[in-house]
């Protein structure tokens, strides 16, 4: 079975077939980085058109990069939220179609199921059951995961997602958008040594996170420790070190609170998946806290942790082998718990 995956529920318009025998047979994307940079962050409507512009030309460079035509597909996938709704209403309305007119099956996605279900498309894969951190810009979600739609939310972000931190954080510290990567970037010169921030919830039990105070706290460094007098370097410097120790307390809380879930549940695997399970230091903190656990850790490449058609392929496929499948009439769900 063949699936077309469509992901436009953000600002990344992403399509990818998969293949249940040969695995994903290809994969498009574009961002619209560009577009929104200016603004400093996504502006909805403007994405949901140029989703519009660019979903049917991205669909046919794909056809055309696999070699396939379309009756090779057997069956749309497309991401039916959690997100921007008028993105989603683009993807719906276009894979939808795209099945109806085709006669195939089609089945709308969770967008954080597929992020769960991406380190799926490694050569090398978790084996069920294990527990997930999903960490994107929108969530902060562990989950116990025990097969193919069988979830149970450990625990979540109660305001700001790692993600929307980092973009927050490194947007005040007047870092392009989107911020995350950057400020990963510019922490790489950073002095760890220099600032300490908090790790938020991590001296009681549960697990939950909270991200917005350390957001305040980078914030109120950075008028405390940069003065007018300071040279550009030093000032510089100083949105470094931030930058690192801001990095380290993310990183750290979600070690912590990833190694209490692993001990808790028992579990021998935890996945990593979404935007922010791109970050370096992340990966390479939790494989040596994983590996004091007992406990292997699986991720995506580094372009499938963020937003991405394949993921979505994937797991359309595993939702239509089950039976799953849509009637004619659509909706998207800006919010959806998983
Ligand atoms: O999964 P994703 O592409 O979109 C959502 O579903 O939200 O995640 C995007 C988020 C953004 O907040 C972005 O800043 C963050 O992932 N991100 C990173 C890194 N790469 C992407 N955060 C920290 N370090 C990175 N290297
Ligand atoms: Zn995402």
């Amino acid at each position: 079975m063949r699936v077309l995956g469509i992901e436009t529920s953000c600002d990344e318009t992403g399509l990818a077939i998969y293949d249940s025998e040969q695995g994903l047979l290809g994969h498009v994307l574009h961002s619209q980085i560009d577009l929104h940079a200016v603004y400093g962050g996504v502006v909805p409507e403007l994405a949901s058109r140029d989703h519009v512009r660019k979903t049917l030309p991205l669909l046919h460079n794909l056809l055309a990069q696999t070699g396939l035509a379309k009756s090779d597909i057997d069956g749309v996938a497309y991401t039916a939220g959690p997100g921007l709704v008028g993105a989603l209403l683009v993807g719906t309305a276009i894979g939808r179609t795209l099945a109806w007119a085709w006669g195939v099956p089609a089945v709308g996605v969770h967008h954080m199921e597929g992020h769960l279900l991406a380190p799926m498309l490694e050569p090398e894969r978790p084996e069920f059951p294990f527990v997930a951190l999903l960490v994107s810009g929108g969530h902060t979600q562990l989950v116990e995961v025990k097969g193919i739609g069988q979830y149970r939310l450990l625990g979540e972000s109660l305001d700001d997602a790692a993600g929307e931190a980092f973009d927050k954080t490194a947007k005040m510290m007047g870092l392009p958008y989107p911020g995350g990567p950057e400020l990963a970037a510019l922490a790489l010169s950073g002095d760890p040594k220099r600032f300490r921030f908090p790790r938020p919830m991590t001296d009681r039990p549960g697990l939950d996170f909270s991200f917005s105070g350390l957001k305040t706290f980078a914030l109120n460094t950075l008028q405390r420790e940069i003065t007018p007098q300071d040279s550009e370097a030093t000032k510089q410097q100083t949105r470094a070190d931030i930058a690192r120790a801001f990095e380290e307390a993310v990183v750290d809380t979600l070690v912590i609170k990833c190694r209490r879930a692993v001990r808790d549940s028992g579990a021998a695997t935890l996945v990593l998946a979404g935007g922010v399970s791109a970050n370096r230091q992340l990966r390479e903190r939790m494989q040596v806290a994983m590996g004091k656990e007992g406990a292997r850790v699986f991720y995506p490449r580094t372009e499938f942790c963020t937003d991405n058609g394949a993921m979505i392929a994937y797991a359309g496929w595993q939702r239509l082998r089950q039976g799953a499948h849509e009637d004619l009439g659509f909706g998207v769900r800006a919010r959806w718990p998983m």
